[in-house]
């Protein structure tokens, strides 16, 4: 084993600081390597990252939310308490029982049926913006960018919007729990919440069932349980009422503060988009190339096999870093610039790949689109506020910066000259 990959620590600074710097030298030396300290084998380079997500059969989803650090005896039990049993969903489903469950609620995800979501979305992200245009300061995830795709999830989702702020300690509570390595009295402590979020789920259903005639993913996934019965399991939708929420909610607002705070950096293409928003959608696609959401993702090997040439045996886990994997210079020509008119960014492995791909990519496409289009018209002269540290929830995978300010002179808002 190298020193290098005896160092690897996922929880350590370097990772979570930049993941795809800091495994700059396995893609260069070691693209498959064994981490002890995290008793699986890491897989960096594009080609690699993408043929595990290809083969869900030889590299099984199962693993995809087991919860990353082995959970103490008091953290089991307050699971234990709550009656938590987070199982099968999408996700994380092996075949054959995947594919028949995902083609069966796979219609709220199409087009047609996302466009009618659009018009909720921008008059959300106006009345977000009207409460701070004014104010020449803010800090982006507090004020916009966590609620307002909370608030679209729950309408995707077809639940009812609840307190915002316990739901986002109990979705940060689950990012801890899944990706995460809490110290053992933070577990207990996650552990209530996440215990408390099962229970919020079950609740949530129960009064979907009653009344399933409602729109959103949810209630259409009740209602097909009655014609697929066997497909659509209680468990199942018991444990996505859960996930559902942090798949859809999560991901979407961390990707949004990464690629705000990602142009701003690069205050050149920043005006580029503000001087023409034809840009944004391929600004969007880099955004998500250059720093995604999801910075890694699990699957365990079921026989024997090589990937990029390295024997791996069966019962392997591996940590498939996507966003090593979307600054691979052998995929992507100067893969660390930002180049938003990049002709291969929608390459990229940040949504996963193959027959597990996520399903609401374009939800999350079209937000990102709004949020930029929004900004970029309403706040050009927008700038990040010098010197500020950013700040990331310590795990593996979901990844974006806790706070982001951001400041601008109010008297020079377009709107003022220009009502
Ligand atoms: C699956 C990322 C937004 C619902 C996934 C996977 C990733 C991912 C990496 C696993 C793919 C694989 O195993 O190949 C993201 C990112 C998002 C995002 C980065 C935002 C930028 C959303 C939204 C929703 C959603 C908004 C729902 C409205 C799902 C579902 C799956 C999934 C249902 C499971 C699909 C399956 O296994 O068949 N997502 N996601 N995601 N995502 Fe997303």
């Amino acid at each position: 084993m190298s020193a290098n990959a005896a160092a690897f620590d996922p929880f350590g600074e370097d990772y979570q600081a930049d993941p795809p710097a800091s495994l700059r030298w396995s893609r260069d030396e070691e693209p498959v390597f064994y981490s002890p300290s995290l008793g699986y084998w890491v897989v960096t380079r594009y080609d690699d990252v993408k043929a595990v997500f290809r083969d869900n059969v030889t590299f099984s989803p199962s693993i995809a939310l087991e919860k990353i650090t082995p959970v103490s005896e008091e953290a089991t039990a307050t699971l234990a308490k709550y009656g938590y049993a987070m199982n099968r969903t999408l996700v994380n489903e092996d075949e054959p029982e995947h594919m028949p469950r995902r083609r069966v609620l796979m219609e709220p995800f199409t087009p047609e049926q996302l466009a009618h979501h659009e018009p909720m979305v921008r008059r959300l992200v106006r009345e977000y913006v009207d409460r701070f245009v004014d104010a020449g300061k803010a800090d982006l995830v507090d004020e916009l960018l966590w609620e307002v795709p909370l608030t679209v999830a729950l309408h995707f989702l077809g639940v009812p919007e609840e307190d915002m702020a316990t739901l986002r300690k109990y979705s940060i509570a689950h990012t801890v729990n899944t990706w995460g390595r809490p110290s053992p009295e933070q577990q207990v402590e996650v552990a209530e919440n996440v215990g408390r979020f099962w229970q919020y789920a079950g609740t949530v259903l129960d009064k979907l069932r009653k009344d399933p005639s409602g729109h959103g993913w949810m209630p259409y996934s009740i209602r097909a349980q009655r014609e697929h019965p066997d497909v659509i399991t209680d468990s199942y939708l018991h444990s996505m009422m859960m996930a559902g929420i942090v798949a859809a909610h999560e991901t979407t607002a961390n990707a949004a503060a990464n690629a705000i705070k990602l142009l701003l950096e690069n205050r050149e293409v920043w005006e580029e988009i503000c001087a023409d928003p034809g840009l944004i959608p391929g600004a969007v696609e880099e955004c998500l190339r250059h720093s995604g959401s999801v910075a890694a993702w699990r699957r365990l090997v079921t026989r024997d096999t090589t990937i990029g040439g390295v024997p791996v045996p069966r019962g392997a886990k591996l940590l498939i870093v996507n966003s090593s994997a979307n600054r691979d210079e052998r995929h992507f020509d100067d893969p660390d610039e930002v180049d938003i008119r990049r002709d291969n960014a929608t390459d990229h492995l940040t949504f996963g790949y193959g027959s597990h791909q996520c399903l609401g990519r374009n939800l999350a496409r079209m937000e990102l689109q709004v949020f930029l289009e929004e900004l970029t018209r309403r706040l050009p002269h927008l700038e990040l506020v010098p010197g500020q540290k950013f700040s990331y929830v310590p795990n593996t995978s979901f990844r974006g910066p806790e706070h982001l300010w951001v400041h601008w002179d109010p008297a020079a808002n377009p709107e003022r000259k220009d009502p």
